[in-house]
């Protein structure tokens, strides 16, 4: 029986590849986001237009973007920390950007040298913008459950953000666990608190797999009425201003479970695990 339809929005070309120790040259990357087109996802984040001094892994972004094959019904997205970000990444022909925001203010300095509320005014010309030109905005909220810096997070503060953001224009926002601290406890009360302030279809889980807890917490997620969650194929991933947020939940691992659970995905395990296999030998 079909439990109906969940989405897996892969984010590995970013999130996994904004790790990596190596420098991998675009023509890797490309490759990559090549076979990742064919497995059947909606939407895939191949490109980070922020600081090369910050993340010189991603200094590449415009010309993977200018590389790929684009495939027809796939958005390439764009992570965007600033309106010079932005202007890059609408250049390059991003389908769609990301802001990323912290639930904790330890992180937001580490990771965009911002407060919260000053991140929120570098993102609100963003926002405007795009909602002329009808180019979607995700919202990515960091630290939902715990911060590498500033210890546990409140629930109430991760819903007035969620609040804050999808209020300014995000369509969705992507919840993220990212140091991967959360138990299906931790989530559960996170997830209750920001279902009050925004829908939950328009709520992704974005899990780290730190502690082996990811897939738990997408089942508490998905009891919830969470329907979208990211994850990075061959369990790439990290992010490189939070020590010890080593992989991001394998899609391979999540389209099999949740395929197996009885819900549709859309995407070919074979051709997932194919891109699995090239993810891990670019490491
Ligand atoms: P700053 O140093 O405060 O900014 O950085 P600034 O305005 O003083 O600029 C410093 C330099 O960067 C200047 O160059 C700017 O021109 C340049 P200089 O004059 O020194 O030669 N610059 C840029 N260059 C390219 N693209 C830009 C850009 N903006 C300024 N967009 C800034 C502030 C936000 C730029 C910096 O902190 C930054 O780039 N941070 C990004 C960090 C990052 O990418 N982290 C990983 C992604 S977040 C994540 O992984 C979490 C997530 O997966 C969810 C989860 O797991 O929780 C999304
Ligand atoms: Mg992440």
């Amino acid at each position: 029986m079909s439990l109906g339809p969940c989405e897996i929005f892969e984010v590995g070309p970013r999130d996994g590849l904004q790790n990596e120790a190596r420098e991998i040259p675009v023509s890797e990357k490309v490759a990559l986001v090549d076979k990742l087109s064919g497995a059947g996802f909606v939407r895939i984040e191949c490109a980070s237009f922020v600081s090369p001094k910050w993340v010189p892994q991603m200094a590449g972004s415009g010309e993977v973007l200018a590389g790929i094959d684009r495939r027809e019904g796939v958005r390439y997205a764009a992570l965007t920390p600033n309106m010079r970000g932005y202007e890059d990444a609408l250049a390059a022909g991003a389908d769609e950007v990301a802001i990323f925001a912290s639930a904790s203010e330890g992180f937001s300095r580490k990771n965009i040298n911002a407060t919260i509320a000053e991140s929120i005014e570098r993102f609100a010309p963003i926002l405007e913008d795009a909602r002329h030109r009808d180019m979607p905005v995700r919202g990515y909220i960091s630290c939902v459950v715990e911060c590498p810096y500033d210890g546990a997070v409140a629930p109430a503060s991760v819903a007035s953000l969620a609040d804050k953001l999808f209020a300014m224009g995000c369509y969705e926002i992507s919840l993220g666990d990212t140091i991967g601290a959360g138990t299906p406890d931790s989530i559960a009360r996170m997830l209750l608190a920001v279902r009050d302030a925004v829908p939950v279809g328009r709520l992704a889980g974005h899990y780290h797999d730190t502690n082996g807890r990811a897939m738990a917490n997408i089942d508490t997620s998905l009891s919830l009425g969470v329907r979208v969650f990211d994850a990075a194929v061959g369990g790439l991933g990290g992010c490189p201003y939070a020590p010890g947020a080593k992989g991001n939940v394998a899609t391979e691992a999540v389209n099999a479970h949740l395929l197996a659970l009885g819900y549709e995905t859309g995407i070919d395990q074979a051709v997932v695990e194919e891109a699995a296999d090239l993810a891990r030998s670019m490491r």
